[in-house]
């Protein structure tokens, strides 16, 4: 007898077969010439086990049905749902990205729409099965590459896993958004101390980034952000700089308080005291978060240059921030 778990791994693995067999079929023609516009490799298309969902209203609930898995279950899945006149698929006319968990059980998918009919992203519905906040994409194909290489980079987005790895970055997770967890977390910590963050090179980005790694280094992980250039992600960037541009951009990850600093500094500028005064108070709670000594002084070094102000000045602050925060 089966678990309701296993049951589900079956299913949805069923599901990603079907909609993989498909995106080679001509039905799939479209969704193929749409991943080729997107330069994603046969190789990556396997390795990521990439599929197409039909338009049309009912392919994947007839071929399950037919596979002898209930309408109840196919419900209860997130793969269609129930109307008056029958069931209908919940993924219609997209690009499949299968979610798995980090044994590589299919857990769940997320659908690319083709064209620009919103959301540009269709997900599992969050539930007993899938929950966004509690998985990082890719994990299970790139737990070997972060062993390896000593870290893990964090992105957004599924096609930014897929584009850095066929082009040699192996260490890749998402965290299919930006809305990084605790649990999350967690996860990635299981497999490495020191994550750099590469999110996208907008606003947006940049403040996830800023909270990702604050959440990193409050579980004890080392955390970096690597600037990507504005109006740019990891895909496009490693599109258009190589894996050597790739790796100096990593290189170059900041520690989060320099981060703040530079952000800081653009939107208030250093020109008087009350300005450097705003700034310090913006980056003290990260400086008074560092826990090694050597970090610690490197920071207030930092910090202090880029205020031209006396270390000390800023040493004493922490010192005060510290008390008045225990
Ligand atoms: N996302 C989502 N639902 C959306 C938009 C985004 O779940 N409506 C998640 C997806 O996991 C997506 C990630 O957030 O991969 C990052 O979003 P975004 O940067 O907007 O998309 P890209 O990954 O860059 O996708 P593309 O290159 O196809 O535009
Ligand atoms: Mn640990
Ligand atoms: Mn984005
Ligand atoms: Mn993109
Ligand atoms: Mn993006």
């Amino acid at each position: 007898q089966k678990s309701k778990k296993e049951r589900a791994w079956e299913i949805y693995g069923l599901s990603r077969d079907y909609y993989r067999l498909l995106l080679s079929k001509e039905v799939g023609q479209r969704a193929m010439q749409y991943l080729a516009k997107r330069n994603l490799t046969k190789t990556s298309q396997e390795t990521f086990q990439l599929g197409y969902a039909p338009a049309g209203w009912d392919a994947l609930t007839k071929y399950l049905l037919s596979k002898g898995v209930s309408r109840d279950e196919l419900v209860k899945l997130g793969l269609a749902q129930s109307k008056e006149n029958g069931c209908y698929d919940r993924f219609r006319d997209r690009v499949i990205f299968p979610i798995w968990d980090s044994q590589g059980r299919v857990v769940g998918f997320g659908g690319r729409t083709m064209g620009d009919d919103p959301p540009k992203y269709l997900n599992s519905p969050e539930g007993e099965y899938f929950n966004k906040g509690k998985l990082l994409y890719a994990l299970h194909i790139s737990r070997r590459g972060i062993r390896e290489q000593g870290f893990a980079v964090l992105l957004e987005g599924y096609i930014d896993v897929v584009s850095v790895y066929q082009r040699g970055v192996t260490n890749a997770v998402a965290s299919l958004g930006t809305a990084f967890t605790r649990e999350q977390g967690r996860l990635l910590m299981s497999y490495t101390h020191n994550v750099v963050i590469a999110y996208d090179g907008d606003a947006a980005g940049v403040k996830a980034a800023i909270r990702a790694a604050e959440i990193l280094q409050e579980l004890g992980c080392k955390a970096t952000i690597a600037t990507i250039p504005d109006g740019m992600d990891p895909d496009d960037f490693i599109q258009a700089q190589g894996l050597e541009g790739w790796s100096n951009m990593i290189a170059k990850a900041l520690p989060l308080v320099q981060i703040k600093l530079l952000q800081a500094v653009k939107q208030y500028g250093i020109g008087n005291s009350a300005s450097k005064q705003r700034i310090l108070q913006e980056v003290l709670p990260n400086l008074a978060a560092v826990a090694s000594s050597i970090e610690l002084e490197e920071a207030v070094q930092h910090t202090a240059t880029v205020l031209q102000v006396n270390w000390e000045t800023v040493l004493d602050e922490i010192k005060s921030y510290r008390i008045n925060n225990r």
